[in-house]
């Protein structure tokens, strides 16, 4: 290790306090082994692009061993790399050189549920009396055979599957493929606590807790009451998916989680600079369960919110209502915010965005309080990729198709090279096809372009990375006129002014007293301030520094 990393490493405990964290999802990244699926040495490879952009720290998407029915998300060994994405070794291979580039690296661990292949679940459904009887949720069925409860899976039909094994069903919250595993179990929690550690040993950084308000579920499997149609959104479930008819009082945010999430905190408090971030999916009580595993200093650091991976373009007035409810009912509480991921369709086409507005929502993304993660290929300003039937991967996606694509479209392989049939992502068919329009806004060519989107997402990044008030200051005063949104963010040394108009309309802005002094100068859609005025055209901002008078 050397100088530079290790002070790096010691200096920085807090370095996922308004971090950037890079989403990294590794089939479809970097194929170095020429099996047309992305792997850990094609991430490292990598790896100086990614910190080329300036980001704080990786996530990768599991990599572990897996029958790969939901891509991973279906673990059948915690403490294994798959070999289709390499090997142990790869892996620290991969922790070193992203530390020599200063980059930190948060694992996904998926430990709600395994994959039905994994040794636990055999054991588990080999008979009612074996010691890993009780890892899973089983249950008996009701008199008439039908399933004890009506809870849903997301991916479709009953959260029940029959085993003939047992003579029971047992719970699965996603595929049937993914039994959920009973936290119930102190043995499932000490098991779970050790996968943790065995990462944390290795020296990862940090964990993204993939579904961490899944963890429990009612121990009396009560079934959830209906929800009524005008409180049903798309933001965790697309809305033809019958899962957003229920209240989810029973079969997830259970209040038994808040000890588990105490005990995992514990472990990682162990480490030195270790974050975790918790996916929090809850359509209605999102935030509110964010406020509730992320304050104080003994839950979860940040959790990852859904609020802005919704299906409705993200409007000031969106944006305002949602820090006033996390003020209100989750005061304290540390969101990490995002507006594409591996799940949902690419923000550019999820909001039908302008090139202009694109880039807007870039700055804005960048001056929230909070932490944020992109998702590869955002910063290249990617739309959804058309996949054909024919080419579909995603079970969600064959289950719900037309109505619902699934996520494909936004997991296409990366875009590197313009010219190269492959785009520069493998030397072979890649395991999904292409994108062509994707094609044309490759790296290699945006590099070259002084005005591209990657280069407007740098100068973002730098600003947030160069204005620690923007990572940790305080954000107040919210205001929204017409499309505007305003805001302050304050800390001991700084003070900044941020307005962005979210719209087509012109606006005209008079600003608190000054002086102000714009810092977005080099920023695409960033005007400049005259006085205490500011003009902004259609999804143009202003981000200004107040200075000391003289
Ligand atoms: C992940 C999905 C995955 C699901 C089940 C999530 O929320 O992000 O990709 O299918 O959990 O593990
Ligand atoms: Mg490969």
């Amino acid at each position: 290790m050397n100088v530079q990393t290790s002070k790096h490493l010691a200096q920085d405990t807090d370095w996922w306090q308004g971090g950037v964290i890079y989403q990294i999802y590794p089939r479809s990244f970097q194929d170095s082994n020429g099996d047309g699926v992305g792997d850990l040495q094609g991430i490292t490879q990598r790896l100086p692009y990614v910190a080329s952009l300036g980001v704080d720290a990786i996530w990768i998407s599991p990599f572990f061993k897996s029958p790969m029915k939901d891509f991973g998300y279906d673990v059948s060994d915690y403490r294994d790399v798959d070999p289709l994405f390499g090997s142990l070794a790869d892996f620290d291979a991969l922790l070193t050189r992203a530390h020599e580039l200063g980059l930190k690296v948060m694992i996904d661990l998926v430990l709600s549920h395994t994959s039905d292949q994994h040794p636990w679940f055999s054991e588990s459904r080999a008979n009612r009396s074996n010691p890993k009887s009780d890892w899973y949720v089983w249950a008996d069925p009701q008199p008439d055979g039908t399933p004890p409860n009506n809870w849903l899976s997301i991916f479709g039909g009953s959260a029940w599957q029959w085993d003939s094994r047992r003579e029971q069903y047992y719970l699965h919250n996603f595929l049937t493929s993914q039994p959920d595993l009973n936290f119930h179990s102190s043995a499932v929690q000490d098991a779970l606590l050790d996968t943790a550690r065995f990462w944390l040993e290795r020296g990862v950084d940090g964990f993204r807790l993939d579904t961490i308000n899944f963890y429990f579920h009612d121990k009396e499997l009560r079934s959830n009451p209906p929800l009524a149609p005008e409180e049903r959104n798309g933001s965790i479930a697309p809305s033809v998916n019958p899962y957003n008819h229920q209240r989810h009082l029973y079969s997830k945010n259970q209040p038994e989680n808040l000890v588990f999430l105490e005990r995992l905190r514990g472990l990682t408090d162990q480490y030195n600079a270790r974050a975790c971030l918790g996916e929090v999916g809850d359509a209605q009580r999102g935030l509110e369960i964010m406020g509730e595993y992320t304050q104080g200093d003994d839950r979860m650091h940040m959790c990852y919110a859904f609020e802005f991976l919704g299906p409705d373009p993200v409007t000031a007035q969106m944006v305002k209502q949602v820090f006033n409810r996390l003020d209100t009912i989750g005061k304290g509480a540390w969101a990490c915010w995002a507006f594409s991921n591996h799940d949902v369709v690419r923000h550019g086409t999820r909001w039908q965005l302008s090139d202009a507005a694109l880039r807007t929502y870039a700055a804005l993304l960048m001056c929230l309080r909070g932490s944020v993660c992109l998702y590869q290929g955002e910063e290249l300003g990617l739309s959804e990729a058309d996949v054909a039937f024919d080419d579909l991967q995603d079970p969600y996606g064959i289950e719900f198709w037309p109505e619902f694509k699934g996520r494909d479209g936004c997991r296409t392989p990366m875009v590197w090279d313009t010219q190269d049939e492959n785009a520069g992502f493998a030397s072979v068919k890649p395991w999904l096809p292409v994108s062509e329009t994707q094609r044309e806004i490759a790296v290699d060519l945006q590099e070259r372009a002084p005005g591209s989107v990657l280069h407007h997402y740098r100068k973002a990044i730098a600003l947030r990375e160069t204005l620690p008030v923007l990572k940790t200051g305080t954000q107040d005063r919210m205001d929204v006129a017409a499309d505007v949104l305003s805001f302050h963010r304050t800390n001991a040394e700084q003070e900044v002014f941020c307005a962005f108009n979210l719209g087509e309309e012109n606006a005209a802005l008079t600003l608190p007293d000054g002086p102000w002094e714009n810092v977005a100068t080099d920023l695409d859609g960033a005007v400049e301030l005259r006085g205490n005025q500011v003009s902004l055209g259609a999804w143009e901002y202003c981000i200004a520094v107040k200075r000391e008078e003289q």
